[in-house]
């Protein structure tokens, strides 16, 4: 059986569908800006433990304007977050539901179905948007403070359930490290650069009894939430956290392994960085690097996680790199070749990637 193929779209049609899609885009767009609205004002929260409420009951249980707390409710029903529990002659006393398969998504930190973290982190990314337009003009960078508590928070919250749940296991690719780690007569201690909020610290320390932790972070407001998180998870005794630059030559210390996650393509000096962790661990010991997991090279058109890397990379994780110059000005598509370049310029001999599974990220293990 001959099929003939459809002709292709017309120049007009091309441009429909791509009005079509901006107009689905900006839909999308609505959703996440409400929903990191629905976590900072504690809507969803309080509707998962105080169950059905009107405007008025939701803007008591939250303490917030019981007029802005109507349109969001009614925004979130009319675009199918929250369900209609009973109608009623007003607005404002129509009652509203989380329905609780959605907790998972929208209520639970930790869980590795939350999607709030990924909601608020692109909330985040925008938010200095005047700043951005200017440094596209002037080639300046745009300093991590100005992009505010979403992004701070949505980062560490999107992490956080990789951290918990896989971090042991990540390790256990080491067998060698693994061991170090566990021995319970000697504290092995690790350097985990770039922590900001904390997360993956406090996993190594729970996944690894013994050891001693320390992190280090060009991000005040990060140190500051870390030490509030490693209080909270009970692991304050054998975490630290430094407000430091861990691109100095002068940071010092003396570590069997260090650790940098999803934080080296944000850097304007990622050679200075890796050679300080080189430094850290001394001739034995060794680097761990989780960095984005991204194509080989460029590629038009690139698929959903090549298209999520750049939406954060034009938005936030290149403009924060170039806040110092000279600037390697890498961005979140840092490829695996750049990376090994970086390792390489940074006096590593080998940069292995350990076989794990994972849609997001690489691991790279570097010996000096
Ligand atoms: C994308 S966040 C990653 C945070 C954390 N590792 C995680 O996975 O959630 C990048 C972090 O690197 C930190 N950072 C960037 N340059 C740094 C440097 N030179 N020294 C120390 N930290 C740095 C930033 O302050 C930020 O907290």
């Amino acid at each position: 059986m001959c099929s003939i193929a459809p002709p292709p779209p017309t120049g007009a049609e091309r441009a429909d569908a791509l009005l079509e899609r901006i107009f689905s885009s900006v839909l999308a767009t609505f959703d996440i800006y409400a929903i990191s609205l629905g976590d900072r004002l504690g809507y969803y929260r309080a509707l998962q433990q105080h169950g059905p409420q009107n405007a008025a009951g939701l803007a008591v249980l939250t303490g917030t304007n019981q007029r802005y707390t109507r349109e969001w409710l009614e925004q979130q029903a009319t675009t199918g977050i929250l369900d209609v529990a009973a109608s009623a002659e007003s607005d404002d006393e129509r009652v509203y539901a989380l329905s609780p398969e959605f907790w998972p998504v929208l209520t639970e930190a930790g869980n590795p179905s939350y999607g709030v973290p990924m909601a608020r982190l692109a909330t985040g990314a925008a938010a200095p948007f005047d700043l951005l337009v200017e440094a596209f003009r002037s080639g300046a960078g745009v300093p991590y403070e100005d992009y505010g508590i979403d992004l701070l928070e949505g980062q560490g919250e999107m992490n956080r359930p990789q951290f918990q749940h896989f971090l042991g296991s990540w390790v256990t690719a080491m067998p060698d490290v693994e061991r170090v780690l566990n021995d319970a007569s000697r504290p092995a201690r690790i350097a985990d650069i770039g922590m900001g909020t904390g997360w993956s610290s406090i996993a190594l320390a729970k996944a690894f009894p013994h050891a001693i932790v320390d992190g280090y972070d060009l991000d005040e407001a990060s140190v500051v939430a870390a030490n509030r998180n490693a209080a909270a998870e009970g692991v304050a005794d054998r975490v630290t956290f430094h407000h430091r630059d861990a691109g100095d030559s002068d940071l010092a210390g003396k570590y069997d392994l260090a650790t940098a996650f999803e934080c080296i393509h944000d850097m304007w000096d990622p050679v200075s960085v890796l050679g300080s962790m080189r430094r850290l661990v001394g001739p034995r010991g060794t680097v761990l690097v989780m960095d984005e997991r991204v194509a080989d090279q460029f590629g038009a058109i690139g698929d959903d996680v090549e298209r999520f890397m750049y939406g954060f990379s034009f938005l936030h994780c290149l403009p924060v790199g170039m806040v110092k110059r000279p600037s390697a000005g890498t961005g979140t598509v840092m490829r695996s070749s750049t990376f090994k370049r970086y390792a390489t310029e940074a006096g590593f001999a080998n940069v292995d990637i350990l076989p794990i599974e994972n849609d997001f990220f690489n691991f790279y293990r570097l010996t000096p």
